[in-house]
């Protein structure tokens, strides 16, 4: 039972999108330890709906400054946001309706949303330094 932590492979260099980035990895550590109990119902639909809450917020201000900066990558990153977003409420609307949200799904969810912040959220990173 893998639990990535935050590492400095994952700093982008940008402080505001860093510290959001320590917050989704500290949530998503909390998800998965709520997921992989017996009886924490409740601790998993609390981490579920603090992740929603985190990635409506982050991602569009993560977008935001991409506009504001003219980045080129912006139309794809947003759908990439967008697919991550609709995951999140899938598996929030899962849990609402009473089903068994799975630590195995928590956890794919997890790698995908380190995967972005590698893949996707560090050329913005390096975008802004070259400037
Ligand atoms: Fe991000
Ligand atoms: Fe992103």
């Amino acid at each position: 039972m893998s639990s990535p932590r935050w590492t400095s492979d994952l700093a982008t260099g940008n402080a505001a999108i860093d510290r959001e980035h320590q917050e989704l990895v500290e949530i998503i550590d909390q998800l998965k330890a709520a997921a992989s109990g017996g009886d924490q119902k409740a601790q998993l639909s609390n981490a579920l709906d603090r992740f929603r809450a985190h990635v409506l917020d982050h991602f569009p201000n993560e977008e935001r400054e991409m506009e504001a900066k003219g980045y080129a990558g912006l139309a794809q990153h947003r759908l990439a946001h967008a697919a991550l977003t609709e995951s999140v409420c899938d598996l929030v609307a899962k849990d609402n309706d009473g089903q068994t949200v799975l630590y195995s799904e928590v956890d794919r969810l997890g790698q995908a949303l380190y995967r972005h912040i590698l893949l996707d959220d560090k050329p913005f990173a390096t975008f802004l330094t070259k400037g």
